[in-house]
Order: structure tokens, then sequence, then C-alpha cells
């Protein structure tokens, strides 16, 4: 079914409440919480400027952080105001709440084109319990409902959720944003008829959070490459030893399953033929949390099919790189979610930021589309200095694995059909 989308709608003069995914990273500098990075909120722009253009009434909801009902100052979305006001170039109204009195003055005050974002959502547990008249009482404020919060979108909250259903009851539309639109393209139309060869890179800690991605992917791609942590347990289903890596002894069925169906089905899937390793060490110290810190010592590359046992895995080998690197660079369609090692540590890095560079390159001199499913796989191109040389980088991370594994997204669920 094809989704009303925020072209469809006529808002002029109406009061639009729009659910963004503000959930930014942040830090306390000084005193005073600042943006690490804006993404999320430069990808609502055009959305934004749509409605400002069409004269809505916009009120913004986000999330940020899991407060779970408790007033976090640290989880505040006022400093997110300032900065959607910088980037927007017109003021952006915001009041401590998001709902009440005060909230409704605040809205009723608002001309065509205006816009206020709304306190965190999350301020009150009725939010995450997508409660009925939470929900009520947050969609008195708005005619109109835009869901352009796709990295919240498989959450079935009130915001995302119940909002939608009380003004779609009430007879009012509930519409796509651009963003929201966006990603349903290209992480979903895009790889259901992918130009070939498609090549999906994969990698990340566990093959148990991956497990259904694989097995949806192995229907449509004609490549599959694994890094990250998760080889490690492809790795001890084979028969060999992982030494101290990353392994989940209970998924090595399922990680023998997806190899046998890439076989039966004619998928080439690939698995790292080296290694690079070092060995952790306890430093004696503790982290924030209370857990040891261990030095990795020794960092080498490692070319047998067994890990020392005193050893563990940190990321793909030269050989698996340089591998995987042409594979990609012949690639007409490319998905990649998930780094192929601990990229935050330069010593960890090489693998990632080759595979980042043939993603990179398939782009630009292969024609091929090149699609970044969230989470690490952008941070690390980020990190490689090439963030915007590729197709589209999804700015979900969970939301972005549910929708690839196939499952219906509810904040999409929710909204209109055309
Ligand atoms: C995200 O950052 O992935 C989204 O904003 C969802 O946040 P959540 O996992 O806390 O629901």
């Amino acid at each position: 079914m094809v989704k009303l989308t925020v072209n469809d709608l006529k808002v002029r003069g109406k009061r639009v409440f729009v659910r963004v995914d503000y959930n930014v990273p942040m830090e306390e500098k000084d005193g005073v919480m600042v943006i690490n990075d804006a993404t999320r909120i430069k990808e609502t722009l055009p959305t934004l400027d749509l409605l400002i253009s069409q004269g809505a009434r916009i009120i913004l909801a986000a999330h940020l952080g899991r407060p779970k009902g408790q007033r976090e100052p640290a989880m505040s979305l006022r400093p997110v105001a300032a900065k959607l006001a910088d980037m927007i170039h017109r003021p952006v109204a915001f009041v401590d709440d998001c709902l009440g009195e005060k909230v409704e003055k605040t809205v009723g005050l608002l001309k065509d084109g205006d816009i206020l974002l709304l306190e965190n959502v999350r301020y009150y547990k009725e939010e995450e319990e997508n409660c009925p008249v939470f929900s009520a009482d947050l969609a008195k404020l708005a005619d109109v409902y835009v869901n352009d919060a796709f990295g919240a979108a498989h959450r079935a909250h009130a915001s995302t959720v119940g909002v939608a259903r009380v003004i779609a009851q009430r007879g009012g539309q509930c519409a796509v944003g651009l963003l929201m639109e966006r990603e349903l393209k290209f992480l979903g139309d895009e790889l259901d008829k992918p130009a070939r060869p498609f090549v999906v890179i994969l990698g990340g800690a566990k093959v148990s959070d991956k497990i259904k991605v694989i097995d949806r992917l192995l229907e449509k791609a004609d490549t599959i490459l694994i890094g990250g942590a998760m080889a490690y347990t492809f790795k001890l289903a084979q028969g060999h030893q992982t030494g101290k890596s990353l392994i989940e002894p209970d998924r090595t069925g399922l990680a023998l399953a997806a190899v046998a169906k890439a076989k039966q089905r004619g998928v080439q899937f690939l698995l790292p033929t080296d290694n690079v390793i070092a060995t952790p060490v306890d430093s004696g110290r503790v982290n924030k949390k209370g857990r040891p810190i261990y030095d990795l010592q020794n960092p080498r590359v490692n070319t047998a099919l067994d890990i020392p046992a005193d050893a563990e895995g940190f990321d793909i080998g030269p050989a698996t790189a340089q591998r995987y690197a042409e594979v990609i660079r012949g690639a007409k369609t490319i998905l990649w979610n998930g780094p192929m090692g601990m990229f935050e540590d330069k010593r960890f890095a090489e693998g990632t930021n080759i595979v980042a560079k043939a993603v990179v390159d398939a782009t630009q001199q292969n024609g091929a589309k090149s699609i970044i499913g969230g989470g690490d796989s952008v941070k690390a191109l980020h990190q490689a200095g090439l963030g915007e040389q590729v197709t589209f980088m999804s700015t979900g991370g969970g939301a972005s694995l549910e929708f690839l594994e196939g499952t219906e997204l509810p904040g999409v669920a929710a909204l209109g059909d055309k």
C-alpha cells in the first residue's frame, strides 16, 4: 500500500503534529549539553521547509535518550530547539513540557509557518506505554499528523502510533514526511528490485542481531560479505578455534544454516580468511560501569584458520579486506550494515576503512547505488571522511535493521494510505 505523504496534504493554517527523531548524540561541555552530530536534525529540514512554505503551524515532538518517565535535565530537547533555529534560519519556540495548559496556549499563538518544539515526550512514562489518554492529550494539539521519525518508527509509542490513531479517528490526515519517504524508498523499494550484482556487507557484534536480516537478504543478494565480531561465530561453527573472540556458541546452528541456504540459492557467501588479533591484558583499571578495562596488546595479522587461545579478533585482515573491496567495486547495488571491526580504535579500523573506500569507489566510478543501513556504519563512513559520497545513509539504527528484516514498522503502519 502506498502511504500518504506530506506532499499530498493541504495544511495552510492547520496545526500539524510532526514526529521527528531528534535523538542526537550529546555531550556535556562546561556544564552545557552540546550536540555532537546534527544529521538527524538536518535530514528533517526538507519536510519542515515544505510545511512552512505551505503555511502549516508546526508542532514538533521527539524523544531524547531513555529518561524512563523522569525529567532528566541532560535529556532536555532545549538545546535541539536552538540548533534547529540556527539550521532553519528562523525562530523555533520551545516549551518545557509536551502537553498541558502552557503547551496549548503556545500552540494557540502559532501563526502560519511558525515552529514549536515540545519537550522530550519520554519525560512521561505514558509515551512508551502508548497510553490512550496521553495520546489523546497530545492529539488535542493538532489537526494533521506527519511522521518523519524513521529512527523511531519501530517503536509503537504514543507519539509514533497513538496520536496518529486519534487524529485519524477524528478524520484528520496522517502522512509520512519526506525523510521517512526516502528511508522507505532506499531501504525498501530499491532493494526489492536491485540492479545487479547486489552486494550486501554485514558486520557488527552478534549473529543473533543480524540473522533475520541475513536470512531475508539471502533471498535477494548475489553476494554477502561477513565481517565484525559475528564472523567469529561462523568460524566457531566451522570447527575452528576462536580464542577469546566474542562468540555466541548457541548460534552456531543458525550460522551453518545461513551458509547452507547461501549454497542452495547460489549466493556467494564470503567469510574472513584472515583477521587482526590482539592479546587482551587486564589493566587493573575499571570503566564508568565498574567493568575491567583490558589493554589490547600486540595487535597483529593472523592468517591461520585458528585464533590463538590468548588472543581476540578485532578486525578483518588485509587479505580479506582486499578480497571484499574487489567484490564491492564490481557491484551495482550495495547495502552495508555494520562495521568490519572495532573501528573506533585506529589499530582495528583498517578493514572497515578499506570497505568504506570500496563502497565509495563503486558509487562514484561504477555508478552503484550504495545504501548505508544506519548506526555504526554511518559513523565509520564519517570517521573515514567519506560520509557524503554514498547514495543514501539511513538515520535509523534499530529501525533500519527491523525494516530490513521485513518487519512492518508500527510508526508507518499507523499512517494513512493514498
Ligand atoms: C535510535 O536512536 O535508534 C532511535 O531514536 C530510537 O531510540 P530508542 O532505541 O531509545 O527507542
